[in-house]
């Protein structure tokens, strides 16, 4: 299994430390470091803020925090899903990053319930930065509006960020070298139910071999999240029969959303 750690900016090293210990300093608002409070606190709980300090090592994260110039700490999950987008923003990690035009990172609610994963982005997705922007695009957003749903309602994103050229199948290191970031966004958003479009989806997320035609309306579990594999769009445009299938698909999911009546 990867875990996620980013070092490209060690300031987001830090938030991100903070915001994977547990300690939520702050919502909206900010948990102050300077001076008085909890900064000099060697042991035991003491406050930053409105927080509790746990341990002496988050102490010492804050401490040097302040050491290094910080006076407030504010902590968002969007943020943290942002920070996310900067560093795949960067990535040169395979050789996609060299063909690419920009980088498709996501799009959707950072707090949505239902996440649908894809492939890869095709031509328009690399020349817009956004996924699901293409025909196939066009269906799934027709799929989504069908469940009585739109595209910020919920999020999606691909388990490749950049286009394999003339659309090619990604291969084995590429996936695996993306495959961080798409544990990551799930970890950050959190949702109830994920949908992977197509095989490729299924197999990179859950790392493990399938055939969709047998996996497809079948509930499998990610991470404690539910998953439901089901047809990519593309495959949907070329064989039109197969629609009948996802929907029974969409179905499920939406029942165990309790959406759509
Ligand atoms: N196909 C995908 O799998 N993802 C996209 O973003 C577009 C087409």
């Amino acid at each position: 299994m990867s875990s996620f750690l980013t070092i490209a900016d060690p300031q987001a090293a830090r938030r991100l430390f903070l915001a994977r210990s547990g300690l939520v300093l702050s919502g909206a608002a900010v948990a102050l470091l300077a001076g008085r409070d909890a900064l000099a606190a060697k042991s035991g709980a003491a406050q930053v803020g409105d927080a509790r300090i746990l341990n002496t090592a988050l102490g010492a994260e804050l401490e040097f925090l302040r050491d290094i110039g910080y006076t407030h700490l504010d902590i968002h999950e969007s943020d943290l899903l942002g920070e996310l987008q900067r560093v795949v923003t960067a990535c040169e990690q395979c050789r996609l990053s060299k063909t690419r035009t920009q980088v498709v990172y996501g799009v959707g609610s950072p707090k949505a319930d239902l996440m649908f994963i894809g492939e890869a982005p095709g031509r328009d997705e690399d020349l817009q930065g956004e996924p699901f922007v293409g025909r196939a695009g066009q269906l799934l957003t027709d799929i989504i509006k069908a469940m009585k749903l739109t595209r910020d309602d919920v999020y999606i994103a691909n388990v490749i960020k950049c286009r394999p050229p003339e659309n090619r199948n990604p291969e084995p290191d590429e996936l695996e070298a993306c495959r961080p970031y798409i544990r990551r966004q799930v970890e950050l958003i959190e949702p109830k139910v994920i949908v992977t479009l197509g095989r490729f989806a299924l197999q990179s997320l859950l790392e493990r071999t399938y055939s969709i035609t047998a996996a497809r309306g079948q509930w499998l579990e990610y991470n404690g999240v539910k998953v439901m594999p089901t047809y990519h769009p593309a495959f949907l445009l070329r064989n039109p029969a197969a629609k009948k299938d996802v929907w029974s698909d969409m179905k499920k999911v939406m029942g165990e959303l309790g959406i759509g009546g």
